[in-house]
């Protein structure tokens, strides 16, 4: 179970991630590529949601292009991600509703609902089982990349160990990695750095983010500035935008990059769509930072006991992050109001479990515990697996275990 996320919230605030450098392109340069690339957008027989990505990260969102691209992904998202659409497909297009500020663990269409972040931790799984077993993975490792990238952007479960194995592949002699690969793997690795606290896992990101930048440094510096060819420009620059840490001292002559692309006429959607980002000094990374306080969502939570003893109900609204488990609201009405919504945990195999609630704790003699359910419907996941919806009512029950028959009884009398 890669993928399994217990207890992790989803902590948007990266640190570090702001560009520095950038092509400081002209606005007349960047408008004429967005231009461009919505023409395009609108020949394509599916969409691309690269092109979504680029446009919020250059800000351009108001249009009809922008509404009308979202809604496409999002169709397409619920009717074909599980069964059509490749890993790094489905990353692409978590990516691309995270930076359009929408839920990807809610995802709407058609009056159908799907949770795109776990159809790509399965995906993911399924590349890492093979690249563990076979040494290669199920797709590409262009694909691991962006699925590592995207998850540890929705800090979802799985992106550590797709990490630490591109990082291998990169410090492999053996390994030929395309330009375009080892440029995503590197925001996927940097993302992962940022997050990761072991010092040996870091130590071993930090090596292969060594050798990824360096190597695109001296390819620069032999080639006048090319790294790769024209097409995956794009992707270098913003992995050398967002690296600094990992070729210091070393600077960057990020003009020279830049005078490459400035010089070509771009004219293919994909290209245009990566480069764009670098053009304005922002890269995937930044998607993590665009201000969305759209993806709040509101979540009503109210606490009862009503057996013997001292019967209270408690209620309160908290707004958490979209994508945010059980936990966090539980932890965000404590913050709040901790008279009332206090609560302990304990951790077990399946992650972190509710024991106490307003100090009246479960007693598993008397069969007593605090039950959770959403919208009246008992709960099947726990507190740290669990993504309650916007708008959700969430309701923490202190009762007694059901089928219990007689000892139900036996434990109310034990609880007198
Ligand atoms: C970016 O370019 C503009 C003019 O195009 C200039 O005024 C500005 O100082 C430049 N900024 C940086 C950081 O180079
Ligand atoms: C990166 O690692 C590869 C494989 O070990 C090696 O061949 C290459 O020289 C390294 N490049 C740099 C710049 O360290
Ligand atoms: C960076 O590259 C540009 C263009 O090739 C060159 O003119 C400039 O001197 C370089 N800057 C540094 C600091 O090396
Ligand atoms: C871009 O490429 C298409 C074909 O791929 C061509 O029809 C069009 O004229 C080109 N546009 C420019 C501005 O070069
Ligand atoms: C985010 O957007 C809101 C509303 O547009 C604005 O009030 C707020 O200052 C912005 N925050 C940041 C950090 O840009
Ligand atoms: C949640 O609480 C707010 C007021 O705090 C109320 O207006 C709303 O109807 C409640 N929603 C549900 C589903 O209970
Ligand atoms: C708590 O519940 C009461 C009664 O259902 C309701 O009137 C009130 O708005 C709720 N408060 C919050 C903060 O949800
Ligand atoms: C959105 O949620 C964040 C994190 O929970 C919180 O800090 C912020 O105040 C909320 N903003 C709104 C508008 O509810
Ligand atoms: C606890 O709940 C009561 C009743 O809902 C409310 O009056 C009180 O303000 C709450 N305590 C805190 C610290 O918010
Ligand atoms: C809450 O627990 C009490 C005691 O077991 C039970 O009578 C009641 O039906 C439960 N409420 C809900 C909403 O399940």
């Amino acid at each position: 179970m890669l993928s399994m996320a217990f207890g992790i919230g989803v902590l948007l605030a990266l640190s570090g991630s702001t560009a520095t450098n950038g092509c400081n392109a002209s606005q007349q340069l960047v408008s004429k590529l967005v231009q461009l690339m919505k023409d395009f957008a609108e020949v394509e027989a599916m969409p691309i949601p690269s092109l979504l990505l680029a446009l919020n990260l250059v800000r351009d969102t108001s249009d009809y292009a922008h509404k009308w691209l979202l809604q496409w992904i999002k169709e397409v998202a619920v009717t074909r991600a599980q069964k059509d659409l490749t890993s790094g497909e489905v990353a692409l297009y978590v990516l691309s509703l995270f930076s359009s500020c929408q839920d990807p663990w809610h995802v709407q269409a058609f009056g159908k609902t799907i949770d795109l972040v776990q159809v790509l931790q399965q995906k993911t799984d399924e590349e890492v089982a093979k690249l563990v077993a076979d040494g290669i993975p199920k797709s590409t490792l262009y694909s691991v990349s962006l699925d590592a990238l995207a998850l540890c952007l929705a800090r979802a479960g799985g992106y550590r160990v797709a990490s630490v194995l591109l990082a291998k592949q990169v410090l492999s002699p053996d390994s030929q990695l395309s330009v375009d690969t080892r440029a995503v793997a590197a925001l996927a690795m940097t993302c992962t750095y940022r997050q990761m606290d072991l010092q040996d896992l870091k130590h071993l990101l930090w090596k292969a983010l060594s050798n990824v930048t360096n190597s695109f440094l001296n390819e620069q510096e032999k080639r006048g500035g090319m790294i790769g060819n024209i097409y995956s420009m794009g992707l270098a620059l913003q992995a050398l935008e967002s690296t600094q840490e990992f070729y210091a001292p070393r600077k960057w002559n990020s003009t020279q990059a830049c005078n490459v692309v400035f010089k070509h006429d771009y004219n293919q959607s994909m290209a245009i769509a990566q480069v764009l980002p670098a053009l304005v000094g922002v890269t995937y990374l930044d998607v993590a930072d665009l201000n969305c306080t759209t993806n709040n969502i509101t979540v009503n939570y109210t606490i009862t006991n009503t057996l013997p003893g001292t019967p209270f109900s408690y209620n309160t609204t908290v707004h958490v992050l979209a994508g945010s488990v059980l936990l966090k609201v539980l932890e965000r009405a404590q913050e709040e109001e901790p008279d009332n919504f206090s609560f302990q945990t304990k951790p077990t195999s399946w992650g972190p479990m509710v024991i106490s609630i307003h100090g009246l704790a479960a007693d598993p003699d008397r069969g007593t515990y605090w039950q959770f359910l959403g919208d009246g419907v008992p709960l099947q996941e726990g507190v740290g697996t669990y993504k309650p919806r916007n708008g959700e009512h969430i309701q923490a029950n202190f009762t007694i275990y059901k089928g219990k028959g007689e000892s139900t009884m036996e434990g109310i009398k034990t609880y007198l």
